[in-house]
């Protein structure tokens, strides 16, 4: 199981380029997509998912091309979308019920496969609770519950994790590292951490065009001998806070701690740390920005 994509470019209507010339390939397992806002994320998701033609391009999804194979297509592919609508009046298990007759799915079947589903997902105890009663968070898996509906090879979800408290986003990682397993798993997101933990395969995407595609250790080695620490003052928190190769501003025990991407040491009394996915997030986007 793989996706290809080849030369995809997404034009609005109204002349917006939201997606141009896109490679990508993405193979098994857990595959984060990173972009601040309007990236184009969730405009590559909705092509991928059938909802939106491509200007131009193609997409293979398991060898098959999606323009010629649609029902194909949608019957291997589960969306969790980024704004996901559902019935606040109906129990969780009537909600994934009534999708998965949408799906085709029926009688005792779809009854075990919806009970398997809520279990898998931590909600077999309040399965037949209304879902106005629930937190953002069991929302959220509900979400994941109907992607996973009909047993898709490809899922995609756009934005599982914003708003989702810390405990709650450690869950849902972790369930989502383990649907990657013997599945093609795509994860958008502009929460790095997200992808540090869990994914195998990354790509950053930056008003439309794709600036990095790789393992996250390949991602985070173009920031080694690039990060840095330094102690400041209060007084420098305004000047270092509008720089984009800023990292991070923490208070620590013996004052504020700057931390920064740069070629060169920043400071004379800065030292080189340990880099990370986000430091190499801030340095991709600086660089694409300082040469738009
Ligand atoms: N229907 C539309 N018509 C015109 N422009 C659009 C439309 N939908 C999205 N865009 C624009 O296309 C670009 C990409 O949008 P998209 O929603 O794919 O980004 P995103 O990476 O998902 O952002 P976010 O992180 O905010 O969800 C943005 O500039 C957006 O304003
Ligand atoms: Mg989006």
């Amino acid at each position: 199981m793989d996706v290809i994509c080849q030369g995809l470019t997404k034009i609005y209507p109204d002349g917006k380029e939201a997606l141009l010339d896109l490679d990508l390939h993405i193979q098994e397992g857990l595959f984060g997509l990173l972009g601040p806002n309007g990236a184009g994320k969730t405009t590559l998701m909705e092509i991928l998912t059938l909802l939106l033609e491509p200007t131009r391009g193609q997409v293979w999804i398991d060898g098959c091309d999606i323009r010629k194979h649609p029902d194909q297509i949608r019957s291997q592919v589960g969306y969790l979308p980024q704004f996901f609508g559902f019935f606040p009046e109906l129990k969780a298990v009537e909600f994934l019920e009534y999708l998965g007759g949408l799906r085709g799915l029926r009688g005792r079947e779809l009854k075990r496969h919806v009970n398997e589903l809520l279990a898998q997902v931590r909600l077999g105890g309040v399965a037949h609770k209304r879902l106005k009663t629930f937190s953002g968070g069991m929302l959220r898996r509900v979400g994941i519950a109907q992607a996973l509906l009909g047993h898709p090879k490809l899922i995609i979800v756009d934005e599982p994790t914003a708003g989702l408290d810390p405990e709650e986003r450690v869950h849902f990682r972790n369930l989502l590292f383990e649907l990657g397993q013997g599945r093609v798993v795509i994860l958008s997101t502009h929460i790095v951490k997200d992808v540090e933990e869990t994914c195998n395969q990354l790509a950053l995407l930056h008003e439309g065009r794709l600036r990095f595609q790789g393992s996250p250790t390949a991602f985070i080695r173009a920031v080694q001998g690039k990060t840095w620490e330094f102690f400041g003052s209060h007084d420098e928190v305004e000047h270092f806070a509008s720089r984009p190769n800023l990292v991070s501003i923490c208070e620590k025990m013996n004052g504020i701690c700057f931390r920064v991407v740069s070629p060169t040491p920043p400071r004379d009394n800065a030292r080189p740390v340990m880099p990370n996915l986000e430091d190499a997030y801030v340095h991709f986007l600086e660089t694409v920005r300082q040469a738009a």
